[in-house]
């Protein structure tokens, strides 16, 4: 603390990230990265853009990654905005388009950074709570607000909701913004990207940092009508002229090149977590059904705590969520590859006969 502090920064509560341990030999679980690395392509593509060039200041409209996106999903560039992490623009997103008279609605149970870019830009909203079998329940928006946001598949529960919930909610919400937070989709959940061109309300935002394996570049956009995305651009030349570094965009443009890489790797994660589910469940775990690269799992007879502090015992680490208390007894587990998969089971296997 300091007497020089602005006053919003006394009253802010920032988001924790996902523990990013220095030990060697971690199975680590906890924060849904992918298994596999990044394509080799994306791999040559950054060490090619290692050169003089790097003295130079990158396209602050990154238009080579922004044509490669709007080619991937069929859309036009101006329907396209990137930036430094699926965090960065679901920020701006928050700042441009949702802080209005109503209060800005999303789940109880969901993505904990939304609170915190509502306390960073005074955002008022309302938490509308997921239904017995922990769904997000679609009449149970249909109010007056100021915009909604949701990840699909919901995280931290890996839910996914029905592409045909999404647009009836789209039917009868045309006063506000509908953000369809898609961190995951690629893992098996149905895009709301085929909705953009006829709802002029609906964002869709995408992370690399999942499906495409590159979290340490940190590479985010969002699609959606061309006038959302204008105010997003307006914050961004307000706060960032060049989010998209050098390496960024080439890697995202190389990794959109490589459909086969994509392709087998998703898949891959999507058979792993299959597989990981039947053994969880076989081992008397509650599992969620899982659209994402991760399954949000609880035992009978196991604090979640309790079960956390064992894996990590045996240098597995997993998330786990203290509140609210209706998920403290549930464990994140992202998917890993078949080994690091195996070693979960069999630790768990080990603490449940202790
Ligand atoms: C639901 C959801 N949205 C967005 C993000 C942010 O991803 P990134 O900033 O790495 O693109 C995450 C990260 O874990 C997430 O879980």
């Amino acid at each position: 603390m300091s007497k020089f502090w602005s006053p919003i920064v006394h009253a802010l509560t920032p988001y924790v990230p996902g523990e990013q341990p220095k030990i060697q030999n971690l199975i680590k679980l906890n924060t849904n990265e992918n298994p596999y690395g990044p394509s080799p392509k994306v791999i040559a593509a950054l060490q090619a853009e290692a050169a003089d060039s790097l003295r130079l200041y990158p396209d602050p409209d990154s238009s080579r990654m922004k044509a490669a996106i709007a080619e991937y999903h069929g859309l036009q560039t101006n329907q396209i905005f990137v930036g430094n992490g699926s965090d960065e623009v679901l920020a701006h997103i928050f700042q441009a388009l949702l802080k209005h008279d109503h209060p800005l609605l999303f789940p109880d149970i969901t993505y904990s950074f939304y609170p915190v870019y509502c306390g960073l830009y005074g955002i008022q909203y309302e938490t509308v709570p997921l239904d017995a079998q922990f769904e997000i329940a679609i009449d149970d928006y249909l109010r007056p607000n100021g915009g909604i946001i949701f990840p699909n598949p919901n995280a931290p529960t890996g839910i996914p909701l029905p592409l045909a919930e999404i647009e009836r909610l789209l039917q009868a919400n045309k006063d506000s913004v509908v953000v369809v937070d898609e961190a995951y989709v690629d893992f098996g959940t149905e895009s709301a990207v085929a909705l953009v061109s006829r709802y002029p309300n609906v964002l869709v935002t995408h992370t690399y940092s999942k499906s495409r394996s590159l979290a340490g570049l940190r590479i985010g956009y969002a699609v959606g009508d061309a006038g959302l995305i204008e105010a997003l651009i307006r914050v961004k030349d307000s706060f960032n002229s060049y989010p998209i570094d050098r390496f960024a965009e080439a890697g995202a443009v190389a990794a959109l090149q490589d459909d086969d890489y994509f392709q087998q790797t998703r898949q891959q994660v999507i058979a792993a977590r299959e597989q990981l589910v039947s053994n969880l469940r076989a081992l008397g775990f509650e599992v969620l059904p899982s659209g994402a690269n991760f399954i949000f799992a609880r035992h009978p007879q196991y604090a979640g705590e309790q079960l956390a502090a064992a894996l990590r015992e045996q240098a597995v680490i997993v998330r786990h969520f203290k509140k609210p208390a209706r998920i403290a007894d549930f464990l994140r587990i992202t998917i890993g590859n078949d080994t690091q998969n195996q070693v979960l089971v069999k630790a768990l296997r080990g603490v449940l006969q202790a």
